[in-house]
């Protein structure tokens, strides 16, 4: 079953997923304990015949479609958290909870997830082998989906896939790509110490604030003159500070900021070559300095076979001019990285474009306060997320096999 029947499917559950989407919207929840979100997922899809496992010590489901009959196992992901922001949209259905809001689409994700759950539970006497649904929480800086990795929700899964909205994409149009998809994020701390002392007398002190200057300088120059441009990094310092007044040369400066990579490669260069930059700049001073990285989400790496494959199955369901393939990632990061290391599989991009934005590159993205997105879309990713699965249990797992 694809084409028009998966479409079709996906569109009679549209409404539940619309009714889901919405709930979730006027209650949006943060981090890795999202008791309500994950209250109302166990409600939509109880009855479906799943085997469910709930996490611990955080709100993820794990939703099992088990076939009965021997096949692969493909796990299929939605992450459920929301953002610590008003929200501005102005909707009948706005965040009724101050300063959270779901601007990023999170509650599309979990009700598309949820809606591919009914439609495949539908299909399950057609189907050999197992349907994986991972509904995660705290995908927004808490790493749930490292968390549910540990809480084995891996075992058995021969291959994962995911959809992220994009609200400035237009409507309904699938972004993909091979390899590397999005970057990771780690954030950086340096500490740059002298000897405070009078304004008057740096000669009696050792001043680190020029020697601060010169390492946000330092850096960029480090990035542009040592990292391949093909293979890139940002390093952005964000924060810079020290002093109380302005006759006092203090005994610390203090800089912050991250670095994005796309391969694992870059991004240890970077924290190697930070180092000795900064190691460097200081000595040249007189100065000591410490350089603390708090490693973040791991680049996300999309396994290229697997992502072409994807591709023909969504132009096999939507036919062609459905997807487009991304000539670069995204330097945003995703914890979904955290399972492509373990399995292969793919994160989609899933146009989500309001109608009445003429120019979606005009739309407010995704963690904007105005952020929309037309629900009509949800129909498109179930209907992805159905064929994929469906594809991938009735090819036995060999992506080389015609795709039916
Ligand atoms: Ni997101």
């Amino acid at each position: 079953m694809l084409g028009e029947a998966v479409i079709g499917a996906a569109q009679e559950v549209l409404p539940t997923m619309v009714d889901l989407r919405r709930r979730l919207h006027r209650h949006p929840e943060l981090g890795l304990d999202l008791p309500y979100t994950q209250s109302q997922v166990l409600e939509t899809i109880e009855n479906l015949g799943l085997r469910i496992e709930v996490g611990k010590g955080l709100s993820s489901v794990i939703a099992d479609l088990d076939t009965g009959r021997p096949g692969p196992t493909i796990l299929l992901r939605g992450d459920m958290d929301a953002l610590p922001m008003p929200e501005d949209t102005g909707l009948e259905f706005a965040s009724e909870v101050e300063n959270r809001m779901h601007a990023c689409g999170h509650d599309a994700h979990t009700a598309m997830l949820a809606g591919a759950a009914h439609v495949l539970a539908g299909l399950r006497e057609t189907l050999s082998g197992r349907i994986r649904f991972m509904f995660q929480p705290g995908e927004e800086g808490s790493g749930g989906a490292a968390i549910m990795v540990e809480q084995d929700a891996l075992d058995g899964v021969d291959a994962a896939f995911a959809l992220h909205v994009a609200p400035n994409v237009p409507d309904g149009i699938f972004g993909w790509k091979q390899g590397p998809a999005l970057a990771s994020a780690d954030e950086f701390e340096i500490i740059v110490t002298g000897r405070g002392g009078h304004a008057s007398t740096p000669h009696w002190a050792a001043d680190p604030t020029p020697a601060a200057a010169e390492i946000v300088l330092a850096l960029q120059a480090m990035v542009t003159r040592q990292i391949d441009v093909f293979d890139p990094a940002i390093v952005t310092v964000t924060m810079l500070q020290g002093g109380t007044v302005n006759n006092v040369i203090p005994e610390h400066v203090k800089l912050g900021g991250t670095i994005r990579a796309v391969s694992e490669r870059t991004r240890h260069a970077v924290w190697e070559n930070m180092r000795r930059t900064v190691d460097g700049v200081v000595a040249a001073h007189g100065l000591s300095a410490e350089v603390v990285i708090h490693q973040g989400y791991p680049v996300t790496v999309n396994n290229p076979e697997f992502a072409r494959w994807a591709a023909s199955v969504a132009d096999t369901t939507f036919g062609l001019g459905h997807t487009y393939e991304m000539t670069s990632p995204l330097m945003g990061a995703e914890d979904f990285s955290y399972v492509l290391q373990k399995v292969p599989g793919a994160m989609f991009f899933l146009g989500a474009c309001p109608p009445e934005n003429p120019n979606p590159f005009d739309a407010p993205s995704c963690h904007s306060n105005r952020m929309m997105l037309h629900e009509g879309s949800m129909a498109t990713g179930t209907a992805l997320h159905v064929a994929v699965a469906v594809s991938y249990l009735n090819a036995g797992g060999d992506l080389n096999a015609p795709i039916g």
